[in-house]
C-alpha cells in the first residue's frame, strides 16, 4: 500500500472461488479479461483485494492452478487472516481483536456432539476458524442449536453456511465484513480511503462484504441460493448491490460499468488493439497491449501481415536492445524479426499470457520504467519472468521501447529456456 501517495481510485474486494475463479471456464477467459483490465487501467492507482474462505495453504494452491493477479491485500480464512503486499505480511492487530469471547477448545468441544457435522481438512481449521461440512437440509437446524450452545458457554461467535455445504464457526468479530470495515478504517487513518469500494462475491460468507455502508456490491450471476435469499431478506432496496447478468469476474466488470467506476473495457475485447492510440502516455498500456498481441499472435489470432510487424518496428527505437532471460541480447528490431517465424505456432493449444503488477516509474522526464511479472501458460507448464521495459516518449511521437531485459522470477525454475521468445 505504500506505493500509493494518495487515496486509492478503486478498490476491489474479491472473492475467489465461483467469483474471481470461475470453476466451469477451463480457459479461464473471464479472469484473463479482468487481468488485463486491471493491469492497464487500474493498478497504478487501486487496489486489489481477494478475500477468501481458503486457508493460507489452499489459496497458494489455487494461485498455482489459476491464473491470478497478486493482490495488495490478501484476506484468508473467511476474514480471519489479513496479510498485506507480495510478501503476506500478517495484520497482528486483527488477530488480537479476535480473540475476544474465542476459545477454540470449547468451540471444538461442543461442534463434536453433531454428528451431522463433517470436519473439514485440517489446513482448513484455523485459530479463529473451525470448518465442516454439512448437508443442506439440516444446516438451519444445525446452526441453531449449536448457537443456543456457544451461548450458555459463554462465547460469541458467528456461523456461517456457504456454498450449500460448508459450515464456518468464526469469532463474532471475524467474518469477511467485519475484515473488510476494519481495511477501511485503517486505510482512512493512513488517508488513503478509497474514492470507491466495489464488494463481489457468490456466497454466504460474501452476505456481510455487502451490508458494509458506502461500498457497492455485486453478486454474480451464478450466486448460490443462500447468498441471493440473505439478498432478498436483506439488501433488496439497497441499489448500491446488484445481480450481475455474467458469471464470476464477468459479472465484476460489468458492475464496474454499472456504477461506472472507472473504464470497463478489457484490452481483451478489444479485437484490432494495435490500431488503438491511447488519448494519453500509458506505459503500462503499452506493455499489457503488447503481450496480449504476443500471445494472438502465436495462437494464429490475428493476421500474419506486415502492417504488424511495421507497426511494432516503428515503436522500438533503432538502437534498442532486448535481454533474454538466459543473458543472451539481441536488437529489438531483430526480435520482431523473428517473431514472424512463430506466428501462429500454438494455435489449438493452450497458450496465454498475461502481465501481473505492472508498474510504471518516470525518473526522469520522458522516461519510464515499466516492471512488471510476465507470465506464461503454455500446455500444462507455467512460467514467469520478471521483465523491465525502459521508454521513452517524444512529443507528439508517443512512446518507444528501447529496453526490454527478462529475468526468471524465483518462481520459475527453467532448465531449457529456448522456446521462450521475449
Ligand atoms: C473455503 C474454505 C472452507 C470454508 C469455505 C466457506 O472453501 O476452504 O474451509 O468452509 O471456504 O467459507
Ligand atoms: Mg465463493
Amino acid at each position: 500500500m505504500e506505493r500509493l501517495t494518495s487515496p486509492p481510485r478503486l478498490m476491489i474486494v474479491s472473492d475467489l472461488d465461483h467469483t474471481m475463479v470461475d470453476h466451469h471456464d477451463p480457459e479461464n477467459l473471464s479472469l484473463l479479461r479482468f487481468n488485463s483490465l486491471w493491469e492497464h487501467a487500474y493498478r497504478h492507482d487501486s487496489l486489489l483485494v481477494f478475500s477468501t474462505g481458503r486457508s493460507p495453504t489452499l489459496y497458494k494452491e489455487l494461485r498455482k492452478e489459476k491464473p491470478l493477479l497478486t493482490p495488495d491485500i490478501t484476506i484468508m480464512s473467511v476474514g480471519t487472516e489479513i496479510t498485506y503486499g507480495n510478501s503476506m505480511v500478517p495484520d497482528h492487530g486483527w488477530v488480537e481483536a479476535l480473540n475476544n469471547k474465542w476459545d477454540l477448545g470449547i468451540v471444538k468441544q461442543e461442534a463434536s456432539n453433531f454428528p451431522e457435522l463433517k470436519l473439514q481438512a485440517e489446513t482448513e481449521q484455523r485459530p479463529h476458524k473451525v470448518s465442516f461440512y454439512v448437508e443442506k437440509s439440516k444446516a438451519q437446524e444445525v446452526t441453531k442449536e449449536l448457537s443456543q450452545r456457544f451461548l450458555k458457554r459463554g462465547l460469541d461467535v458467528k456461523i456461517i453456511y456457504s456454498g450449500g455445504m460448508d459450515l464456518d464457526i468464526l469469532p463474532q468479530g471475524a467474518g469477511k465484513g467485519q475484515a473488510l470495515a476494519y481495511l477501511l478504517k485503517k486505510l482512512k487513518t493512513e488517508g488513503k480511503l478509497p474514492v470507491n469500494t466495489l464488494a463481489c462475491g457468490d456466497s454466504g460468507n460474501d452476505a456481510e462484504l455487502f451490508s458494509i455502508p458506502d461500498v457497492y456490491g455485486v453478486m454474480v450471476s451464478n450466486a448460490q441460493e443462500e447468498l441471493l435469499k440473505w439478498h432478498a431478506e436483506n439488501a433488496k432496496d439497497n441499489p448500491k448491490v446488484i445481480h450481475a447478468k455474467e458469471r464470476c469476474a464477468g459479472g465484476i466488470i460489468q458492475a464496474i460499468g454499472h456504477f461506472k467506476l472507472g473504464p470497463n473495457l478489457s484490452p481483451r475485447d478489444v479485437s484490432d488493439f494495435l490500431e488503438i492510440k491511447a488519448e494519453n502516455v500509458n506505459p503500462g498500456h503499452e506493455v499489457v497491449k503488447f503481450f496480449l498481441f504476443y500471445e494472438r499472435w502465436r495462437r494464429g489470432e490475428v493476421e500474419n501481415s506486415e502492417a504488424y510487424t511495421a507497426s511494432l518496428k516503428a515503436s522500438v527505437h533503432p538502437g534498442g536492445v532486448f535481454v533474454h532471460p538466459s543473458g543472451t541480447e539481441k536488437s529489438l528490431r531483430d526480435t520482431i524479426d523473428e517473431l514472424r517465424k512463430y506466428h501462429g505456432d500454438k494455435q489449438g493449444k493452450k497458450f496465454r499470457v498475461w502481465a501481473d503488477q505492472v508498474l510504471a516509474t518516470d525518473t526522469t522526464p520522458g522516461t519510464w520504467i515499466v516492471k512488471l511479472d510476465k507470465w506464461e501458460q503454455d500446455g500444462d507448464e507455467r512460467r514467469c519472468c520478471t521483465t523491465t521495459v525502459k521508454f521513452t516518449s517524444k512529443e507528439g511521437e508517443g512512446l518507444v521501447w528501447e529496453h526490454v531485459q527478462q529475468t526468471w522470477s524465483k518462481e520459475t525454475m527453467v532448465k531449457d529456456d529456448s522456446s521462450w521468445i521475449i
